[in-house]
């Protein structure tokens, strides 16, 4: 069995534009029944994903961002075609596999993997470590038992893993080993994407950077692309190349690293990066609180759906086209898209009157869901 991937792949930076994308989502939705009665039957669709245009190019990390409930976990499975879409269309290396289904998608399964936040639920406790990581060659029928022995192997050392380790059952390892164990798993059958959902979450803030730094790495000697998913910005600013930012559903922005660290567009991305702690010993960013929750994809805010929660058009007076009409992505600057009608204006705001007016909204939010009028504010 040959090592996983060309080890010679270019980086991210080098990638010409014009090259097909690995990944192609062309206005991606998905609706989940919401099931209510004695009879269990369908009462309503919850929007989980609506209309998500994203392109994933080969080598490189689009980060995507989000509070909990925005939709990052349902697009990374949709992508990997572990739930069908309700529409739109996931092309990969250039070929439509939206409703490829059976034996046809075992080539592509083969060449996506994830790896989870929590890879303990993912292993079977009674099994070694070693069988659970060449698990995916046992399916898929490749190499013989001692060449798949020595490809676990291999996996092992690569994540930094011990020889011995193999024997070991997955209790007996720490949250970051056991993270080690997960990405072993997903480079077993040399994938070219990896969606990575929240792998650092769970971790303590020491171990997460010795796992990016590992992710890292492994891109760079195997070639690898990803999907990083996070609720943090924090977490993706150094391994993502790019980052998208969802919200209810929507890419709220989507922009270069560069761009979207130093001059974010969208109140709400601004509002996740204030969350981030400053390198500096003592120093302090002025936090943009958002009250409530992301509201229920069942019951979505009218015009632009964080109209409820945004700091940015309380400072601007509530003009009406927030509520009215939904934004769409549009060019800010070079490189930077962002999906909100007044997305020159965010910059101009400093770090005071931003929080300021976050703290109204708050006040206001918080007020509407003592009194239940809760324009879509809050998940039910
Ligand atoms: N299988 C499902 N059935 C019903 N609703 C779902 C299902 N999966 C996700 N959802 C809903 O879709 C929305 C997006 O969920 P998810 O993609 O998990 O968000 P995130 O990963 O950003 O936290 C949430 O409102 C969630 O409750
Ligand atoms: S369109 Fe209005 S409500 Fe939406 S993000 Fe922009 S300013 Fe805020
Ligand atoms: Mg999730």
């Amino acid at each position: 069995m040959t090592t996983p991937v060309d080890a010679a792949t270019a980086p991210a930076a080098s990638i010409a534009d014009t090259e097909t994308p690995l990944v192609e989502l062309q206005g991606l939705t998905k609706s989940f029944p919401v099931k209510g009665g004695v009879l269990q039957r369908t009462v309503a669709e919850v929007r989980a994903v609506d209309g998500v245009d994203l392109v994933i190019r080969r080598g490189e990390t689009l980060g995507l961002v989000g509070e909990s409930g925005c939709g990052k976990t349902t697009v990374g499975r949709l992508l990997l075609r572990l739930i069908d879409a309700s529409g739109g269309r996931i092309l990969f290396d250039g070929q439509d596999i939206t409703h490829v289904s059976g034996t046809a998608l075992r080539p592509y399964r083969r060449r996506m993997q994830i790896i989870f936040q929590d890879p303990f639920a993912s292993l079977d406790p009674r099994a070694p470590i070693g069988d659970s990581i060449g698990e995916g060659l046992r399916i898929h029928g490749l190499g013989t038992p001692p060449e798949r022995r020595a490809k676990v192997a291999r996996m092992m050392d690569l994540v930094g893993l011990q020889p011995y380790h193999a024997r070991r059952y997955p209790h007996e390892f720490s949250g970051g080993q056991r993270q080690r164990i997960g990405i072993a798993r997903a480079l077993v059958l040399e994938p070219e994407l990896i969606v990575c959902d929240e792998p650092v979450s769970a971790l303590d803030v020491s171990i997460q950077a010795q796992v990016l730094n590992l992710l890292r790495s492994l891109q760079r000697e195997l070639g690898l692309t990803y999907l990083f998913i996070a609720h943090n910005m924090g977490v993706v600013e150094h391994i993502s190349d790019r980052v998208a930012v969802m919200y209810l559903g929507r890419v709220a922005e989507l922009s270069g690293r560069e761009g979207i660290y130093r001059a974010p567009a969208h109140p709400y991305t601004r509002a996740l990066m204030s969350a981030i702690p400053l390198p500096t010993p003592g120093a302090r960013r002025q936090r943009i609180i958002l009250a409530g929750d992301v509201p229920s994809p069942l019951d979505p805010p009218s015009g632009c759906s964080f109209h409820p929660r945004c700091w940015l058009r309380a400072r601007l007076d509530s003009p009406e086209a927030c509520s009215a009409e939904r934004p769409v992505l549009h060019p800010v600057a070079d490189a930077q898209e962002a999906a909100c009608h007044f997305a020159e204006r965010t910059s101009e705001m400093s770090e005071g009157q931003a929080a300021e007016a976050a703290e109204v909204v708050a006040a206001e939010v918080i007020a509407a869901e003592e009194t239940g009028v809760t324009e879509g504010v809050v998940g039910s």
